[in-house]
């Protein structure tokens, strides 16, 4: 079942989702060379716990952090540690937050010092295939234009697109119905309701699309080893315009 929030439900998500992008704001401020990925974690907890909210990730299925950190060829579900970034790394950090009873969910990947030209086009075309994805997220679309915008946007650009996990429902529970694949053909899937809140999450590879679980039962990596970059937002459904709820204006 898909859940329809309503316009008071709506503004608890807001919040939510507020504290979840000024989370990840902060997170990216983090990134340089020197500092180790449990550092960013550890002030981002503290944050999101100074809002009044709770990390939506941490013990979520067990995982034991309340972000994902996850550095070049590393997908996505990277567990902060002792790893120290280092100049040319691209640093995915994808952080939830809880407030009010309403998760908020959003990733974006982020440049650590000076890195390759071939790094900062993956990033971009990852975060531009979000945007070619949300054009179709609107009363008479379903989910899978979004998801065939997003894959035709990517593969045009000569970057492939993961397929074994996939954007989702968020609200009361961090995943909810449906799934939003970045893939697909289009017209397929649920039709876009107003009051629908999606994660839509593109996670593009820049060699093969196939990805590998560690032995931890988290981190994803690339099958070939090459980087990985992720982007996502939580978007609302409306009778026109999407509208990401993930941002910081209005906190
Ligand atoms: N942020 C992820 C998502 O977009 C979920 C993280 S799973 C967790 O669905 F276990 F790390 F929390
Ligand atoms: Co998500």
């Amino acid at each position: 079942m898909i859940v329809i929030k309503n316009e008071q439900e709506l503004v608890c998500m807001r919040q939510a989702c507020r504290i979840t992008a000024a989370a990840r704001a902060l997170a990216g401020e983090m990134v340089r060379p020197g500092v180790s990925t449990k550092a960013i974690d550890k002030a981002v907890h503290d944050f999101i716990v100074a809002q009044g909210a709770k990390p939506s990730f941490l013990n979520y299925h067990g995982y034991p952090a309340s972000v994902c950190i996850s550095v070049n060829n590393t997908v996505i579900h990277g567990i902060p540690g002792g790893y120290v970034l280092k100049d040319g790394d691209i640093v995915s950090i994808d952080v939830g937050a809880l407030y009010k009873g309403f998760h908020g969910d959003c990733a974006a990947t982020f440049p650590c010092g000076t890195i390759s030209a071939e790094a900062q086009k993956l990033i971009d075309v990852t975060k531009q295939s979000f945007f070619e994805g949300i054009a179709f997220a609107r009363p008479g679309h379903r989910v899978s234009d979004i998801s065939h915008a997003i894959q035709t946007y990517v593969e045009s650009n000569g970057f492939s697109v993961v397929r074994s996990f996939v954007g989702h429902g968020v609200g009361r529970q961090l995943h909810e119905e449906p799934e939003v694949p970045n893939f697909g053909k289009a017209g397929h899937g649920p039709r876009l309701l107003r009051g629908m809140t999606l994660a839509i999450e593109p996670m593009v590879n820049a060699g093969v699309y196939d990805v590998r679980v560690l032995k931890d039962g988290w981190t994803t990596v690339t099958a070939d080893g090459k980087l990985s970059a992720h982007y996502e937002n939580t978007v609302l459904i409306t009778d026109g315009e999407p509208e990401i709820l993930t941002v910081t204006e209005g906190l």
